[in-house]
């Protein structure tokens, strides 16, 4: 029963006249377009009655007379499967969810907060950029949400959900966070949209073409996860939120959870060709390692020549980086080095331990390569692992090759502890290559060039390319047979549980951008 004493029938009337601003063709105008509101999707991704809104009531610039309350953005806090979370949605129902002056202040406000109190923040993007008729205003606002990204950095763990356009100004927040999810078809992500590209290049282009999740989620990286509709992104938020901790001093959170070893760990010794130079899917090699079924992988369809995500391991979170043979032989390239890379350093910054399974058989040759800077690129994930203070084991699986067995987390690059499986090849380069250099004058004056080179190879394989070289120099602690990797991994990470490394102080050091 409603109070109707004075103070109380007026808090009554003023929420009533807040959704009174939700009509029917309201939810139509989104539904149509197989969009949920922004108070949908708020009350999908949050616990039942957990949300609480904050500055409901507050109005935007020059319509302080008018019935019309928020600004185009619901802010707020509340708790997904039991933990506490700031977020903020904008509505396209309002002016197209641009971002005005007081728009801006309530995410900066939510920002503020979620960063004081080190809780997660999520955003909920539906927005054409910059709200034009608010001016420079508009565009000091998102300064002040860009400035905010930048100090939460490393310090909470801050998501971007793109369910709808995020144009203009709309991108560069998102950009600053740690984690993009965008739903298929209905969301994009553009600086400048189709009709600004026709003015300048005269090109023809479409949303999809131009910033699509798809195109995001593939060729440009900007996307780490894509689903296939609104709940399902939601879904998947609330899944990768159950693997990090609310902020940088916490641990990630830990399962009591019993009967998780994947069966069948005998098959790792199976699993990878008799012929070195075949290709497998390192997914497998995972999934028999880690706690079954807790392998969430990340930006899955982008530089697939890499695997990264986050698993449990005896109940604890892991990340994983491993090269992926059955993509271009597993080389690292541009794109690759910079996936790896960003995803160590959050790990880096969130205390999530790192497993690197290593099969690369080096820095991927040519010319397109090299005029675009794999140089600098491959440099990032040096930089990121060398970086790194977390607990950090490698397994060579296979190839450990040149510089890329130095990038992939070598003894001498910081690894805590390194194995190698007996099928390991550690050297500066492979047989074929190493031969050819090696005995280019021999192999010419031999009367069976096919045949000498077939021996060279062989006693190359029995003398340089084995774990067993690495091993005995100390720049391997041990070759373990396959099926027990899981139990010494978990060993040595358990061994890890209290590492300290400090490092020299300083502002920040330079990574090659
Ligand atoms: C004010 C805007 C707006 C904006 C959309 N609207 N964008 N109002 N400022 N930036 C309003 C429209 O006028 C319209 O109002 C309503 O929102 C819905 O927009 P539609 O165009 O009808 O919707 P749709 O066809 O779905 O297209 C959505 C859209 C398009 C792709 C986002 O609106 C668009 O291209 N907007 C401009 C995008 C853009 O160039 N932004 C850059 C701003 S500059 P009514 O009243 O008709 O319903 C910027 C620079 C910042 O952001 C840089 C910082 C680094």
């Amino acid at each position: 029963m409603k109070d109707n004493r004075i103070p109380f029938k007026r808090f009554h009337e003023r929420n009533e006249r807040l959704l009174s601003q939700y009509d029917d063709t309201y939810f139509q105008r989104q539904h149509a377009k197989g969009k949920l509101t922004a108070r949908e999707r708020i009350e999908y991704l949050m616990d039942s009655g957990s949300f609480r809104e904050i500055d409901a009531f507050v109005k935007p610039l020059g319509k302080e007379d008018e019935k019309t309350y928020g600004d185009g953005v619901i802010v707020g806090y509340g708790t997904i499967n039991g933990r506490q979370v700031f977020i903020f949605a904008q509505d396209f129902n309002f002016m197209g969810g641009s971002l005005g002056v007081v728009h801006a202040q309530k995410i900066i406000k939510v920002q503020k907060m979620a960063l004081k109190m080190g809780h997660p923040i999520i955003g909920l993007i539906d927005s054409g950029g910059a709200r034009i008729q608010e001016g420079v205003a508009s565009l000091a606002g998102y300064a002040g949400i860009f400035m905010q990204n930048v100090k939460s950095s490393g310090v909470i763990p801050q998501i971007s959900v793109i369910m709808g356009p995020a144009a203009g100004g709309a991108v560069y927040s998102p950009a600053l966070t740690d984690f993009r999810f965008m739903t298929r078809d209905t969301s994009y992500m553009f600086v400048t949209g189709p009709e600004v590209v026709k003015e300048v290049l005269n090109e023809d282009t479409t949303f999809e073409e131009l910033g699509g999740a798809e195109v995001h989620a593939t060729e440009s990286g900007v996307a780490d996860m894509i689903f296939s509709d609104e709940e399902h992104t939601l879904m998947g938020v609330k899944k990768l939120l159950s693997y990090l901790p609310s902020n940088n001093v916490e641990n990630p959170p830990v399962r009591t959870l019993e009967d998780i070893a994947p069966s069948k760990t005998e098959k790792l010794s199976m699993l990878l060709p008799d012929d070195p130079n075949k290709p497998y899917d390192v997914v497998e090699v995972i999934n028999l390692i880690v706690d079954k079924g807790s392998f969430f992988e990340i930006a899955e369809n982008h530089a697939q020549n890499i695997v990264i995500g986050l698993a449990r391991l005896n109940n604890q979170v892991i990340g994983i980086v491993a090269n992926q043979p059955k993509i271009m032989a597993g080389t690292l390239d541009i794109d690759a080095s910079k996936k790896a890379a960003r995803f160590v350093r959050f790990c880096d910054s969130f205390n999530i331990p790192i497993l690197v399974l290593e099969d690369v058989p080096g820095f991927m040759p040519g010319k397109s390569q090299e005029q675009n800077a794999i140089i600098m690129h491959g440099a990032k994930l040096l930089y990121a692992f060398a970086e790194a203070s977390v607990p950090k084991i490698t397994v060579i699986l296979r190839k450990a090759y040149g510089g890329a067995y130095i990038v992939m987390n070598s003894k001498n690059m910081g690894g805590d502890f390194n194995f190698a499986w007996p099928t390991a090849e550690v050297a500066v380069m492979g047989p074929e290559g190493a031969v050819k250099i090696l005995n280019r004058k021999e192999l010419l004056e031999a009367d069976d060039p096919e045949e000498l080179k077939r021996k060279l190879i062989a006693d190359y394989k029995e003398n340089v390319a084995n774990p067993y070289v690495a091993d005995e120099k100390g720049y391997i602690d041990e070759v373990i047979d396959p099926s027990e990797t899981r139990e010494v991994v978990i060993n040595a990470f358990a061994l890890l549980e209290n590492k300290v490394e400090q490092s020299p102080t300083r502002k920040h050091g330079n990574i090659p951008l």
